[in-house]
């Protein structure tokens, strides 16, 4: 029997700060369903987003508080009574709400951004915690640039928002500057020097900009820090944040040496990070700990031979601890939808009712031009309708025509409130045309800022899956397709992405 002394909290923040990674904008539905996922994951905190930050994000973390009642949700204010009042409405109805109240702490962030003195940063801390308690029993403060700041002060801050009532107090370094070693010591000084640290959950927050996010909140562990920050597949501002599943399984895989273990479903990792892959469009690096594609892939022969021999050779994780099953069974034009629900369902998928009838639909379309389903497709197909928005702009039908001797041509058909629209443009290649032509008819005046293609499983006849990012007024969004036909992938992954744009203006 574990003892709760030695349980670490995690604190996930991948639908705030991972969500605030360029080029991510996930709907409420999207987020709603990563939230599922994560509370089946068991994640001890789900922080939901921004409230003050945008409408979508108000109504997230409202659609998110009344949704998942097993879980601490929190929303993230400001140090200022509007942030925090905006918090509070939003998590109106979570079962168990934790504001995150925030404001910056290092010399730097005060002169050049903050323009305040230390003692009005004192006091903004403190009534931000005591504002914050009028909407929840649980308010957690952190301290911005914490790690760049003058540790006297830092901890007289830390003082001020535990004697207003903070429960939580956390230690971020923002910017991802820290060391270990320096870490380590900062957190041991915290200790000593902060009246009443000892009644409250000390906890951490480490940006990835120097490679050291995980290793920092290791290290953070190691020193007594009870609540570590971090975000499904590693994402967040810039580098990111800590990887929730690198520091799940190093806790899980050294338990014994480190003597604390964390609440955390481990068998849902490769889920959870499939489904914050396919909803975010944010690639996971093939060699990425725990859910690269190649993390438990041997190349070498002699790693191979061992592998035979006796898989602890090479191996220090089962990769079906971690959820990861591949199956030998592939699904075909015969399979029924019987067939296809179970696969789903070996996958960790769930579908609502109005999506499985879409995915099996496509299954079958797909079925019959590519002959074999393996379980890449069937994954791609499913997660494809989790992310789908309302369809403003819908393609009915597109022919292009392309080759070495003719300047490349399209012909869009999109359907907008049930009307079509036709557009035609030349372009440099079928899918420039096709872009072309699809922005005269929506007119919605977007750059695209990436555009990527890759195969979703491998032979000539692979599911093609496309992303793009689009950009406008500022707003990034992303927009994805799949198909056996690239050209028609593109289509689809710009009109997605036009959607987008359209369901994101607030
Ligand atoms: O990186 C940071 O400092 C943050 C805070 C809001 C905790 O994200
Ligand atoms: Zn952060």
């Amino acid at each position: 029997m574990e003892n709760i002394k030695n349980r670490i909290y995690i604190f996930d923040t991948t639908l705030r700060d991972g969500e605030q990674a360029p080029g991510i904008h996930l709907n409420t539905r999207e987020k709603l369903e990563i939230a599922q996922q994560l509370s089946r994951l068991n994640v001890d905190v789900i922080e939901a987003g921004f409230p003050i930050s945008s409408k979508s994000d108000f109504h997230s973390v409202k659609e998110i508080s009344a949704k998942i009642r097993d879980r601490k949700i929190a929303a993230l204010a400001r140090a200022n009574p509007k942030d925090i009042d905006a918090a509070g409405e939003a998590l109106k109805g979570a079962e168990q709400p934790v504001i995150h109240t925030f404001i910056s702490s290092s010399d730097i962030h005060l002169k050049y951004q903050l323009k305040k003195s230390k003692e009005e940063v004192l006091q903004l801390a403190g009534e931000a915690v005591k504002r914050s308690l009028k909407y929840t029993d649980l308010v957690e403060f952190s301290a911005m640039d914490a790690t760049r700041s003058d540790r006297e002060f830092l901890c007289r801050l830390f003082e001020m928002a535990i004697r207003n009532g903070a429960g939580i107090i956390n230690f971020p370094d923002t910017v991802g500057y820290a060391i270990p070693s320096e870490f380590g010591e900062m957190i041991d000084f915290i200790f000593e020097n902060t009246a009443g640290i000892e009644d409250v959950i000390l906890s951490v927050h480490c940006h990835n900009d120097l490679g050291l996010a995980v290793a920092n909140s290791l290290m953070a562990i190691e020193h007594g820090v009870k609540q570590i920050e971090c975000a499904v597949n590693g994402i967040g501002e810039r580098a990111g944040n800590a990887s929730l599943e690198e520091i799940a399984m190093i806790i899980d895989t050294r338990k014994k040496d480190l003597g604390v273990y964390t609440d955390i479903n481990i068998g849902e990792i490769t889920r959870t990070s499939s489904i914050v892959k396919s909803l975010t469009g944010y690639a996971v690096a093939p060699n990425k700990a725990i859910v690269g594609k190649n993390a438990f892939s041997h190349e070498a022969g002699i790693h191979q031979d061992g592998m035979l021999k006796d898989r602890s050779t090479y191996e220090i994780i089962k990769p079906e601890d971690i959820g990861l099953k591949s199956s030998k069974l592939v699904l075909g034009k015969h399979s029924g939808r019987h067939a296809f629900i179970e696969r789903l369902a070996d996958l960790g998928i769930r579908l609502n009712e109005n999506d499985l009838e879409k995915a099996f639909d496509r299954f079958k379309d797909l079925a019959e031009k590519k002959g074999e389903i393996n379980d890449e497709d069937v994954r791609a197909i499913a997660e494809n309708e989790m992310r789908e928005v309302p369809e403003h702009f819908v393609l009915k039908y597109y022919e292009v025509r392309s080759g070495s001797d003719i300047r490349s041509s399209s012909k869009v058909g999109i359907e907008i409130a049930g009307k079509i629209n036709e557009g035609s443009s030349e372009g440099d290649g079928p899918v420039d045309a096709s872009f072309k032509a699809i922005d005269k008819i929506t007119k919605i005046n977007a750059k695209l800022m990436e555009y990527k293609i890759e195969a979703v499983s491998g032979g000539k006849d692979a599911l093609g899956s496309v992303r793009v990012v689009i950009s406008m007024n500022g707003t990034e969004v992303m927009g994805s397709g799949i198909s056996t036909d690239i050209v028609e992938a593109s289509i689809k992954a710009y009109i997605d992405a036009m959607n987008r744009i359209i369901d994101s203006a607030d």
